[in-house]
């Protein structure tokens, strides 16, 4: 459904962000991107609806084929929906409000100026439904609480009737209970909807309760790639390198411990 062929990802200040990748990303899946700070998974995110362009390669979608120029862009952004950590919702505007947003991608510029139809609110309201939010429909969306806010991401993602949902650490600013409730929320209405999904996640084990497939990144480079029951302890160590002490995933230390400690003590 999305295809990456020997796409890599340099930003202007020279960081190769993500090296040279061909992937592809099956219909209908569940997919979880894994990998410590800096791997390079919002990158590779964010190159999957053109919002970071490739360095090399190209992106071919299964709505549009190569997403390159602005009508192939169109066409492929209708279809695919982004939900982000920090829900990105309009503060002032009521949880319909912002799931309404969702339905701008189907209409012309100047259209976007007038508001939308009863149509487009039925749709919204739909949305707000399914994520167990039509009570607090018309609540302001500062108002709401973490994990609401959240469900209204979702619920505007919905409102898009995408075909592909890209979503970049959904759960990441939620308390654990919270961030299962909400993860659990979206792998369902996914499967039943047959909407194919491509998540980034800190939490390995929320990746073993729901990914079909695991895609571990670590410095840019695809690392691990396979369904959730072969990723092995060994290959959380080659995605986040060693274990510390307490069980906390760490990157690999650019020193070893003793030339660490000796170079602060030379401080
Ligand atoms: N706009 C940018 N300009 C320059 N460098 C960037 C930009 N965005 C990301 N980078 C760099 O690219 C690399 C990959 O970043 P990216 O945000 O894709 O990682 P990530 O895996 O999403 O990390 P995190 O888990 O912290 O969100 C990092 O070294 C980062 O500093
Ligand atoms: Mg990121």
């Amino acid at each position: 459904m999305i295809e990456l062929h020997d796409v890599s990802v340099t930003y202007p200040g020279g960081v190769e962000a993500l090296k040279s990748t061909d992937i592809t990303f099956e219909a209908g899946q569940f997919t979880v991107l894994l990998g410590p700070s800096g791997a390079g998974k919002s990158t590779l995110l964010r190159s999957l609806n053109g919002l970071v362009r490739p360095t090399t390669g190209k992106v071919v979608s299964a709505f549009a084929g190569h997403i390159a120029g602005r009508r192939a862009m169109r066409q492929h952004r209708r279809r695919t929906a982004m939900v982000f950590q920090q829900h990105q919702l309009i503060g002032r505007l009521s949880a319909l409000g912002n799931t309404m947003t969702g339905r701008l991608a189907y209409h012309s510029t100047w259209r976007t100026l007038l508001p939308l139809s009863a149509a487009d609110r039925r749709i919204a309201l739909e949305c707000l439904d399914r994520v167990g939010l039509l009570d607090g429909a018309l609540r302001r969306a500062d108002q709401l609480s973490g994990g609401q806010q959240q469900r209204v991401g979702i619920a505007r993602a919905l409102a898009q009737r995408p075909s592909l949902i890209l979503a970049d650490e959904p759960v990441a600013s939620l308390d654990p209970a919270t961030a299962t409730r909400v993860l659990t929320l979206l792998h369902d209405i996914c499967r039943s909807d047959n909407i194919s999904a491509i998540v980034s996640l800190h939490q390995v084990q929320l990746a073993k309760s729901f990914a079909d497939r695991i895609v571990g990144i670590a410095a840019g480079s695809v690392v691990f790639d396979g369904p959730k029951e072969r990723l092995t302890e060994r290959h959380l160590e080659q995605i986040y390198g060693r274990l510390s002490d307490d069980g906390d995933r760490t990157a690999p230390s650019p020193l070893p411990a003793t030339a660490g400690a000796l170079a602060l003590a030379m401080e």
